[in-house]
């Protein structure tokens, strides 16, 4: 979604803004401009399409002011073209605005403007803030009392939805104003100049110490410091924080792509995973838990249901998550669309463990689905309270603030707007989650579990002897499937969720037409569009479903479809079925997912990148969704 940029220091503020737009190009976005005030001036430079149309207008202009904001635009209200981009300005061109997210009653604004002569210059929902806030800086001015800060803390309250926004003006130009309400917006602290961006990756070559806003919450920045205020006017005091990363984090280390890094990167978040959560002295038998999550224990005692919250890939590991916890700690689990919940929540059950999945942490539809299931249920009895959990990529995001407690999935920052890593961190935490809630009540032998740690303890060396066995293969491969405009997925059991996420991956990246299904669905339906230039992707790994699978394999081979297999290398039965293979280790079936999504990671990669598209930023798609 929308990147926000700002600037206040000694140094000249374009340069600055433009590279940490180029950081905040992975939330994805179609348009850019930069407003900076100079000599009592304002300056706006907007541009349709990616940052080096904004970059060649911005090559011949000299511009030494030192205050300015930035934004990346992912059209919502309006195309996205110029006169759409932010930022947006009031009449008088004297102040500019960025913002990111929505205004809900932007149209009631709108037409009150324009009844007291406001004229607009964009379709945007955004355009009504600069004319509010120089409406509402009128005001003070007449009064004989003119503040920046508290125009737009004015103009703030009239504002419904989520949103966060950054305001300079040429009248204040030792300040740039900022304001969140339910989209995320970070300051950063440096020496004698400050910065705010929508994510730390803008920041991180110039700060490690930020402060995040909180919901209602706003901020003057000068030279001199950052001055936090709540929407109601009253002075906040929080210390800043230091992140825990580091400039190179943020950079392409020699691959190709960001995805492709984040592909290989995997063996290294299951490591740390396993270091982070697993007690590596743990033995069958042992009266402590093999598990360090830190849980408190009112969280997970009594439970009788679990509901899972989540979108797109967290959604996809989310329907893994349902198959450990119900087959290992034996807990009734449904998976929601949060997007679907907010607006038909099902009915509430009792002693209920609610867990939110998102990477980003910003994701509002599963924000939303959580905050509507902690509303709902507050005025309870205690057995119908909510119960919530979080499990992200952010520790410092919103969903960390909205629920009591969260499974960090410690996979790094992933600029790659399809998900890689984190889906397998949080494949991660949901075996953790399950091993620890099995542990609890006592529904697997101690024995098995071990058995399940010890398989998830190879992973790390399992992952890379697949990534170094098979990228170039996959990569000679996915020449045959450049011109291809459908692929099939299939699956069972815990491998269906991977059918899932392997044709969400190609169609998200190659733009080629992908449907995930459970295998034994096929025959229902989508078999009907199944013919020589449909290839099928099965996924059939040795346990309970790999007969069914292969027979489902024949069934599409029978159609002339071109068969694909994920498998283990000697298997003779699916090597007589597969026309190709894409081996993995042979591995127990219930760990298996974390290894299986490893070559259909790589296929759609290679694919989408034969095909010379722009892997990771994929057209119409953002990395973090903080709209509805
Ligand atoms: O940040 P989240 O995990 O909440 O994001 C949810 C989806 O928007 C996300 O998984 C999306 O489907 C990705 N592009 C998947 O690659």
């Amino acid at each position: 979604m929308c990147g926000i940029v700002g600037y206040i220091g000694p140094q000249a503020a374009s340069g600055i803004l433009l590279s940490g737009l180029q950081k905040l190009e992975y939330r994805g976005y179609d348009s850019a401009g930069i407003a900076t005030v100079l000599e009592a001036q304002l300056q706006c430079i907007r541009a349709k399409g990616k940052l080096h149309h904004l970059e060649e207008k911005l090559a011949s202009w000299e511009n030494p002011a030192v205050l300015g904001i930035g934004h990346t635009r992912w059209a919502t209200h309006g195309k996205p073209e110029e006169h759409n981009a932010h930022p947006h300005r009031d009449a008088r061109e004297r102040l500019a605005v960025v913002q990111n997210g929505i205004i809900e009653n932007y149209r009631e604004l709108r037409e009150e403007l324009k009844e007291r002569g406001c004229t607009f210059r964009s379709e945007t929902d955004t355009e009504v803030i600069p004319h509010l806030i120089a409406e509402k800086l009128e005001g003070l001015q007449a009064k004989g009392d003119p503040s920046l800060l508290e125009a737009v803390r004015q103009a703030v309250n009239h504002l419904e939805g989520a949103f966060a926004i950054a305001v300079v003006s040429a009248d204040f130009p030792d300040e740039l104003i900022v304001a969140r309400q339910q989209a995320p917006l970070v300051v950063g602290f440096g020496n004698g100049e400050y910065f705010c961006a929508s994510d730390t990756p803008a920041l991180i070559h110039h700060t490690r110490t930020v402060l995040t806003l909180e919901n209602q919450e706003l901020a003057r920045l000068t030279t001199q410091g950052v001055d936090l205020y709540h929407f109601e006017g009253n002075r906040v005091r929080r210390p800043p924080r230091t992140l825990n990363w580091n400039p190179v984090m943020v950079e392409k280390q020699g691959f190709k792509h960001f995805m492709l890094k984040e592909i290989y990167e995997q063996p290294g978040v299951v490591r740390t995973c396993l270091e982070q959560y697993v007690d590596s002295n743990w033995q069958p038998g042992k009266e402590k838990s093999p598990i360090r999550l830190n849980l408190a224990p009112d969280l997970t005692a009594n439970l009788e249901n679990i509901q899972i919250m989540a979108c797109g890939t967290s959604w996809h590991a989310s329907l893994v998550g349902k198959h450990l916890l119900e087959q290992l700690a034996g807990i009734p689990t449904v998976v929601q669309y949060a997007s679907e919940f907010r607006y038909a929540p099902s009915p509430i059950t009792a002693n209920t463990l609610t867990i939110g999945v998102t990477q980003s942490g910003e994701t509002a539809d599963t924000l939303a689905a959580l905050e509507t299931e902690q509303q709902r249920r507050a005025q309870q009895p205690a057995h119908l309270q909510a119960h919530l959990l979080g499990i992200t990529n952010r520790p410092e995001s919103s969903l960390a603030r909205l629920v009591p407690a969260i499974i960090d999935t410690h996979a790094g920052i992933e600029i790659g707007v399809a998900a890689t890593k984190t889906f397998m961190a949080q494949l991660m935490a949901f075996y953790f989650l399950a091993i620890e809630l099995a542990y609890q009540r006592k529904t697997v032998a101690p024995q098995r579990l071990g058995e399940i740690i010890d398989g998830l303890q190879q992973l790390p060396a399992q992952l890379e002897q697949v990534l170094e066995s098979q990228e170039r293969y996959v990569e000679t491969l996915a020449h045959d499937f450049v011109e291809t405009q459908d692929f099939i997925y299939i699956g069972r059991g815990i491998n269906f969720p991977i059918a899932l996420e392997g044709a969400l991956k190609l169609k998200e990246i190659s733009y080629i037409h992908a449907e995930g299904y459970p295998a034994g669905e096929m025959k229902h339906g989508p078999i009907a569009l199944l013919d020589a230039k449909v290839p099928v992707v099965a996924i059939a790994m040795p346990g309970t479903v790999f007969e069914k699978v292969l027979s489902n394999a024949q069934e599409a081979r029978a159609r002339d479809a071109r068969l694909i297999g994920v498998t283990p290398m000697n298997e003779q039965e699916a090597k007589e079925t597969f026309d190709t293979l894409l081996p993995v280790p042979a591995v127990d079936e219930l760990i298996s997912p974390l290894l299986t999504v490893v070559p259909l990671q790589l296929l759609s990669y290679h694919i989408a990148a034969l095909r010379g598209l722009d892997v990771d930023q994929p057209r119409n798609l953002a990395k973090s969704v903080t709209v509805e």
